[in-house]
């Protein structure tokens, strides 16, 4: 693995299992405010409507998935960006994803991918916090992204075709 992957796979492990160490406090963290959480619903492997009926927005959705901090995908997964260095080879390339696949198929990947492949090591960026097994403090009642960010980064998506 390449030096600067390591170090983003290591950011994204102490973001999962043990929350932002340095910071005890979410304001100072620079996690927006705690949301009520939005339930959604899934069906034939896709979640159709958008988080709490939000609008993305691709030019947002680029820079969180980019972002080491939040959306992170770049650890996991190539995207054709000439200024990004240090892809993830660990998931499939997301090039061209836009075209491949309906907005509601992306949509549950993102979300919540192991709910149907319990044994995928995607994150799911959208689960009930209120179902998530002993959350570091920071994430307490959190999702990992927030509705919108969801929303923009699969903006994003649908963009790349
Ligand atoms: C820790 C690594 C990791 C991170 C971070 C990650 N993914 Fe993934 N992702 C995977 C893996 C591995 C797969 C392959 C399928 C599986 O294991 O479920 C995948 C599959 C996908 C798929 C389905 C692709 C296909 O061709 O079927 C999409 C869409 C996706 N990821 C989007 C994202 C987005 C958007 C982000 C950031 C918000 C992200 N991923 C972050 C590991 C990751």
């Amino acid at each position: 693995m390449h030096q600067a992957q390591i170090a983003i796979f290591a950011a994204l492990l102490s973001l999962e299992f043990t929350g932002l160490a340095t910071a005890a406090d979410p304001a100072a963290s620079g996690l927006p405010p705690i949301e009520p959480y939005c339930h959604w619903e899934q069906t034939d492997l896709m979640i159709v409507e958008p988080l709490c009926g939000l609008k993305g927005d691709a030019k947002r959705g680029r820079a969180i998935a980019t972002d080491g901090n939040r959306g992170n995908c770049v650890a996991c997964h190539n995207m054709p960006f000439g200024d990004v260095e240090g892809y993830g080879t660990i998931g499939p390339s997301l090039a061209g994803i836009g075209g491949r696949y309906p907005e509601g198929y992306i949509r549950l990947r993102v979300v919540d991918t192991k709910s149907f492949n319990p044994a995928s090591i995607m994150p799911g960026y959208y689960r009930d916090p209120g179902k998530i097994h002993r959350p570091a403090k920071i994430f307490k009642g959190r999702t990992f992204l927030t509705a919108q960010e969801v929303e923009d980064v699969i903006g994003f998506l649908m963009t790349m075709k």
